[in-house]
């Protein structure tokens, strides 16, 4: 009889749940695919940028995913997306509190993850230290000293006719870069700092585990406990960068200054009061964990679609070599005189927009936007990819054309790698600023190619790095 009961109740569940999902109420007046009982379409997750860049084309500007019990709507259209993003900022400025970010952000401390008031304390002491103009002067000795060493490896591989390790030295280029500025460290560039990478690196890819574990085991109310479990005694996963950041900002409160400002941990020290120091750690740990995967990943595809495309690099090195002569070093003041090699960056960011569904925005409370109703608590997940590849908006969006963004009304294209508004990407100056250093100075210096056709197959993950990341390229000198 009890079995019965429960037999009974567990169908009723189920069959409540489907038609939740799928056929009463108001959200599902938006079109989606067919969400299953329980878990909506979590199963359609494992490559979610491929998925939804499929469906965005079945459905146009918007469709409705369930994850698990979640209702998300997938943004696929540019005025609907800037009705959400620009128009009602204040209505989508906090983002899902989920148990995997809550766990590697020390309980919401720092920028990414943090809901208001605590994101918008952070962000106001720490956003005038980016502009373009603050970043010049500090960042000028750190560009100047990692392009140099760039281009000695880059040497070194030349003069004894060896495959340039793009993935070992242009990782660790970009890892120094924000590691500097950030908190005036970095790693070597030989072996004896390989163990230290890789244990940054599995920090990262523990980070993505976590949130995704995180948020597909608690997006079903009675799964959470197991996702506790599963935790519990459990480090975060980047815990050995925390750890790492705990013995700089000791060794930084030590030596502090404060008519010296060497770094941005510095800066941190000095705006935020000392009952706040805690959360210094998860702001610079936002630091790494945005800034370097997105630029490893914007270089690796930089690399794999012009090592086939000499004429692409002929054209730029023509164009760095009228503005900055016979000299071979960058100088970023000089960067609006070279619009093609900004152009190769902007089409790099599209093709192969590295978050490709951005960082999910919640909705805060009911509102219709461009006569879509979206209810509060809505997790909002914008399709950057698709937006990126729509032939509404592009002419033949699969191709690398860097040539679509020399145009007049350039602004006018619907490119939002950063993201847009008030909780944009904090870091895009910065970000502009070290791809072009690593870029322009490869290509002022070198010429590429590969003995064999790299591959543009895409790993499925928050960011898209290439399937293959060894890229071994055959370098010329210029
Ligand atoms: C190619 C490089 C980069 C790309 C494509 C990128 C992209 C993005 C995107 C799409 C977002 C989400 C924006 C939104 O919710 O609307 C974001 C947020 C963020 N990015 Fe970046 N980013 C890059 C580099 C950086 C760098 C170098 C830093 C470090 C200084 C950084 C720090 C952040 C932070 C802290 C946030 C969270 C902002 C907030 O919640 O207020 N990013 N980024």
């Amino acid at each position: 009889m009890l079995i019965s009961i429960v037999l009974y109740l567990l169908l009723g569940y189920i069959v409540w749940s489907f038609l939740e999902k799928n056929v009463i109420g108001i959200r599902n007046k938006v079109k989606g695919p067919l969400s299953l009982p329980i878990i909506g379409n979590l199963h359609q997750f494992a490559s979610p940028h491929f998925t939804f860049d499929q469906m965005a084309n079945q459905y146009g500007s918007v469709f409705r995913v369930w994850m698990g019990d979640f209702y998300a709507l997938i943004i696929n259209d540019i005025d609907l997306y800037k009705g959400i993003y620009v128009k009602n900022n204040k209505l989508f400025i906090n983002r899902p509190l989920s148990p995997g970010f809550q766990r590697i952000s020390g309980d919401f401390k720092n920028i990414i993850h943090s809901p208001n008031p605590v994101w918008g304390e952070n962000k106001d002491l720490v956003k005038h230290n980016f502009t373009n103009k603050a970043l010049v002067g500090p960042t000028k000795p750190i560009f100047e000293k990692h392009m140099k060493i760039l281009v000695d490896k880059m040497d070194e591989a030349y003069d004894q006719s060896k495959l340039f390790d793009t993935k070992y030295y242009i990782e660790r280029c970009h890892m120094n870069m924000v590691l500097d500025f950030f908190t005036s460290s970095h790693v070597g560039y030989e072996h004896d700092s390989d163990e230290w990478v890789a244990k940054f690196n599995d920090s990262l890819i523990g980070v993505v585990e976590d949130a995704r574990y995180g948020d597909i085991l608690s997006s079903v109310g009675f799964l959470s406990p197991l996702y506790k479990r599963k935790l519990a005694g459990k480090r975060p996963s980047n815990q050995n960068i925390i750890d790492y950041l705990d013995v700089e900002l000791k060794k930084h409160k030590e030596t502090y200054n404060p008519e010296l400002k060497r770094d941005i941990m510095d800066a941190l020290i000095t705006s935020f009061d000392e009952s706040k120091h805690d959360r210094i750690n998860y702001i610079i740990h936002d630091f790494f964990l945005a800034g370097v995967e997105s630029q490893v990943c914007c270089c690796e595809w930089f690399f794999i679609y012009l090592s086939t495309r000499p004429e692409i690099q002929n054209k730029a090195y023509e164009e760095l070599k009228s503005v900055f002569g016979d000299s071979k070093v960058v100088d970023y003041s000089m960067k609006n005189k070279t619009p093609y090699v900004n152009s190769i960056i902007k089409e790099l960011l599209r093709i192969k927009t590295p978050l490709p569904l951005s960082i999910p925005r919640i909705a805060e409370e009911d509102v219709t936007i461009n006569g879509i109703f979206i209810p509060a608590h809505t997790l909002i997940i914008p399709n950057m990819y698709h937006i990126h590849r729509n032939e509404k908006y592009w002419s033949k969006p699969t191709e690398f054309d860097p040539e679509r963004f020399m145009v007049e009304n350039e602004t006018s294209l619907p490119y939002i790698p950063y993201g847009l508004g008030e909780r944009g990407c904090i870091g895009l100056n910065i970000a502009n600023s070290c791809l072009y250093h690593v870029i322009a100075t490869v290509l002022l210096n070198y010429s590429f190619s590969s003995k064999t056709l790299l591959s543009l197959e895409e790993q499925s993950d928050l960011v898209i790095h290439p399937k293959n990341r060894s890229i071994n390229v055959i370098l010329k000198k210029r």
